[in-house]
């Protein structure tokens, strides 16, 4: 092999490599992989912690998961991992929508997409409330 075959052995791998991990990294994550499962909490909402819970447009992250008041008494709960690549999301009062600010995905409060580039929805959770307490569950 002379210089110039070595060479170009050497830059066709690196590239080759280069590629691959890039791919990898691209690759969606898989929303029943990463977001939570099984999910049964209670929050007190008098716990200072939550408070955000107590007024319309906040929103908490717990284990994962987004939880919002999104208006008188109704609360939303989703993964919080962003099935595109997995960032954290968050939650827009203003649209009532949840955005991810990395590439600009938005879902609805169902955790349906409305924007890519995410192609599959946030695992969404059950809620319930009783006086200060909300159940959040699978
Ligand atoms: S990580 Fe890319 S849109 Fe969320």
């Amino acid at each position: 092999m002379d210089r110039k075959e070595f060479l170009t052995t050497i830059g066709v791998g690196a590239v080759a490599a280069f590629c691959s991990s890039c791919l990898a990294a691209c690759k969606p994550l898989d929303p029943m992989v990463n977001s939570p499962t099984n999910v049964d909490l209670t929050l007190n909402l008098s716990d200072p912690a939550y408070s955000a819970l107590n007024s319309n447009g906040g929103s908490i992250y717990v284990d994962n998961i987004i939880v919002a008041r999104i208006s008188d008494g109704s609360y939303v709960a989703l993964s919080s991992i962003c099935t595109h690549q997995g960032s954290t999301v968050s939650y827009n009062e203003k649209t009532n929508r949840f955005v991810c600010p990395t590439h600009g995905s938005i879902f609805a409060t169902n955790g349906a997409v409305i924007n890519g580039p995410a192609s599959n929805p946030l695992l969404s959770y059950k809620t319930t409330i009783n006086a200060t307490s909300l159940r959040v569950y699978s």
